[in-house]
C-alpha cells in the first residue's frame, strides 16, 4: 500500500513543534556535566567522550580549551570511526578536507531547504540521512563550536531520545511504523527498527512538504491509519523530553544518530543576522 502524508495545521505536533523550536525558549542542558579536554590531545578527548558519555548516554559534550584546528578535529573523529565525505553539490563550497562541513547560521531565514542549515531558521527534528540505507547512515554526528554567534543560547542544538519517543507511542502505531518506509527507489529503511534491543528511528519531519510512503500491512490497515501513525510519531517527537545544547568556543557535542533525533531552535538576536554562529560538523559512519 502506498500513500502520501500531508501535514495539516490542526495536527497536534504542529503546536508542539512551534513550542519546542520557535518559541525562543532555552532548553535545559542535559546531565551529566560536560567533560573537559585539550584541543592538542584530540584522541584522548574523543576516547573519553566515547567511553564515559556516548556508550552510556548516547551523546557526549566535551569542553576543550580552544576549538580544534582541522587536523585535530579529524583526529577526534577518527577515534569514533570513519568520517563520511560531504558530496552534496548544495554544500560543496562549505566543505573542507572532504568531510568537514562548515555550518555558519548567519543568513536570513529562508524557505529553501538546501540553505536552511546555514540560515536563521529552526531545523525540524530528524535522524541524519533518514532515507539512506542503514549502512550508509552516519552513526555519530560531531559538532564543534568555533564561534557561538550571540550569547550561545540562540539557535540551540536539541536532541530527543528515541527510547522516550518509542515509549510514548501506542502499540498500534509502532506496529505500523516497523512496516513503513519512504516511497523511494533503492534500499530504504523502515521508519522504526530495533537494534541491540533498542528502538531506532529513520525519519525526518518534512515540515509542510508531502511524505510519500509505502507500507506492507498490518492486514486491515488503510492509508488513514498510516497517516495517523505518522501524526502520533511526530507528536511523540515534539512532545517528549528535549535536551538543549548551548554553544561556547571549543565545545564539542557528539550525538548518536541511532539513539537521538536532533534539530535546532530558531536563531534570534545577534545570531539571526549580525554575528554568524560557526560550527564544524563531521558525520561518522556506523
Ligand atoms: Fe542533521
Amino acid at each position: 500500500m502506498k500513500g502520501t502524508y500531508r501535514e495539516s495545521p490542526g495536527d497536534r505536533h504542529v503546536e508542539l513543534r512551534r513550542a519546542l523550536l520557535e518559541s525562543g525558549r532555552t532548553h535545559p542542558a542535559p546531565a551529566p556535566a560536560p567533560l573537559r579536554g585539550r584541543a592538542a590531545a584530540p584522541e584522548a578527548a574523543a576516547a573519553a567522550a566515547l567511553a564515559e558519555r556516548l556508550d552510556p548516554y548516547g551523546f557526549a559534550v566535551t569542553d576543550l580549551d580552544r576549538p580544534m584546528d582541522n587536523a585535530e578535529f579529524l583526529a577526534f573523529g577518527r577515534v569514533l570511526g570513519t568520517a563520511q565525505p560531504e558530496l552534496s553539490p548544495d554544500v560543496r563550497a562549505r566543505v573542507e578536507d572532504r568531510v568537514i562541513l562548515n555550518l555558519r547560521s548567519g543568513a536570513a531565514p529562508t524557505d529553501d531547504p538546501a540553505v536552511q542549515p546555514f540560515a536563521a531558521n529552526a531545523l525540524t527534528l530528524h535522524s541524519e540521512s533518514s532515507g539512506a540505507p542503514v549502512r550508509a547512515q552516519p552513526r555519530h554526528i560531531v559538532l564543534m563550536c568555533v564561534s557561538p554567534g550571540g550569547d550561545g543560547r540562540s539557535a540551540q542544538t536539541v536532541a530527543v531520545p528515541m527510547t522516550g519517543v518509542h515509549a510514548a507511542l501506542p502499540a498500534p502505531a509502532r506496529d505500523v511504523l516497523v512496516r513503513l518506509r519512504y516511497d523511494r527507489p533503492g534500499e530504504v529503511p523502515t521508519v522504526l527498527r530495533h537494534e541491540a534491543g533498542r528502538p531506532v528511528f529513520s525519519v525526518r519531519d518534512f515540515l509542510g512538504a508531502p511524505l510519500a510512503w509505502s507500507c506492507d500491512g498490518p492486514s486491515g490497515t488503510g492509508p488513514a491509519t498510516v497517516d495517523n501513525a505518522l501524526r502520533e510519531l511526530y507528536a511523540a517527537m515534539y512532545g517528549g523530553e528535549a535536551r538543549g545544547f548551548t554553544w561556547i568556543p571549543g565545545r564539542v557535542v557528539v550525538i548518536d544518530n541511532t539513539r537521538h533525533f536532533h534539530g535546532r531552535t530558531r536563531a534570534s538576536g545577534a545570531a539571526a543576522g549580525t554575528v554568524a554562529r560557526h560550527l564544524k560538523r563531521l558525520r561518522i559512519a556506523a
